[in-house]
């Protein structure tokens, strides 16, 4: 069982030409909604690639927290632990996306924010029990640093997507045993530019001096790095035509947490997450993005082979 922690948004998506710049307004072209929000990307894209799954979080009690709960029992999500919080409106996430595939995106957190250690507490039973816990950092750090100490204590692993970037306590680090950074989070733990292969092994060693036992440093097309105490070195991304990158790294840590769940080796772990973000990258939106299993398969046959 893999159990997530974290936000469910509504993503409010507009395709620009390019991401418009501060006191700019830019015609657009179309308009979507999507189920987005990291935590719930990362929890339907873990049962998509083959994963059971329970959520927790907090959605309020609107027509988009009724929309995104039944998604996520569409997905066979474990949805006992979403709470539906009467006091604050569901997350919504207003995206741009570029031609180029890039994105910009602002959240509006609502119930995510009151996502809290009792939350966490009522789930004790299927936290302890769990083969994997995976979270993010769109919910308060104190549920999260909360969740992390409780998954240690019982020797369940903490994979900790760090995103959106911020400075992390160092008790939570020592309680995480893989990290997933991107470049930019990667240099906000570390101060360090990750702007060659060289400071992304320094970045690398530095974070997992912090705590986690495996490092991986995600590059966008280039790939990631992925730093171990048996294996440091870059693990080529697969060539995709990105049309909307949004959630990549999302599918990528539901994809590993699924892996690592039926005990897949790193590497091997690492390439099949690789080869859902490529697949997630080819379509627009978020969860609708996430692969299934067979799909995933599929790619790595066909290019591993
Ligand atoms: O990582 C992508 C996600 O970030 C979007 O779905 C948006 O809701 C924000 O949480």
């Amino acid at each position: 069982m893999v159990v997530v922690i974290g936000s469910s948004n509504t993503d409010m998506i507009i395709q620009v030409p390019r991401i418009p710049g501060p006191g700019e307004t830019i015609l657009g072209g179309a308009f979507h909604t999507a189920a987005g929000g990291k935590g719930a990307n990362q929890a339907v894209a873990a049962a998509r690639a083959g994963a059971e799954v329970a959520f927790i979080a907090r959605v309020g009690a609107d027509m988009f927290g009724e929309r995104a709960v039944a998604g996520f029992k569409a997905d066979g999500l474990d949805v006992q632990y979403v709470k539906i919080d009467d006091s604050a409106p569901s997350g919504v996430a207003q995206i741009f996306v570029a031609e180029d595939g890039e994105n910009s995106i602002t959240v509006a957190g609502g119930a995510n924010a009151n996502l809290c250690v009792d939350d966490v507490k009522a789930a004790g039973d299927v936290m302890v029990n769990a083969e994997v816990v995976l979270m993010q950092l769109e919910t308060p750090i104190e549920t999260i640093a909360f969740a992390a100490s409780l998954a240690h204590e019982n020797s369940v692993p903490v994979l900790l997507n760090p995103a959106p970037a911020q400075k992390l306590p160092p008790e939570l680090l020592r309680h995480v045993t893989i990290l997933t950074p991107n470049e930019s989070e990667a240099e906000l733990l570390t101060g360090l530019k990750v702007n060659c292969e060289e400071n992304t092994a320094i970045a690398a060693r530095m974070l997992r001096d912090m705590g986690p036992k495996d490092v991986i440093i995600t590059l966008g097309a280039t790939g990631v790095f992925l730093s171990t105490s048996d294996f440091e070195g870059l693990i080529p991304a697969f060539k995709t035509k990105a049309i909307d990158t949004t959630a990549a790294g999302d599918v990528f840590n539901g994809a590993l947490a699924a892996a690592l769940a039926e005990n897949m080796p790193m590497r091997r772990a690492v390439q099949f997450s690789q080869a859902a973000a490529a697949l997630s990258v080819t379509k627009l939106g978020a969860q609708p993005s996430a692969p299934r299993r067979e799909d995933i398969e599929a790619l790595l046959k066909r290019t591993l082979q």
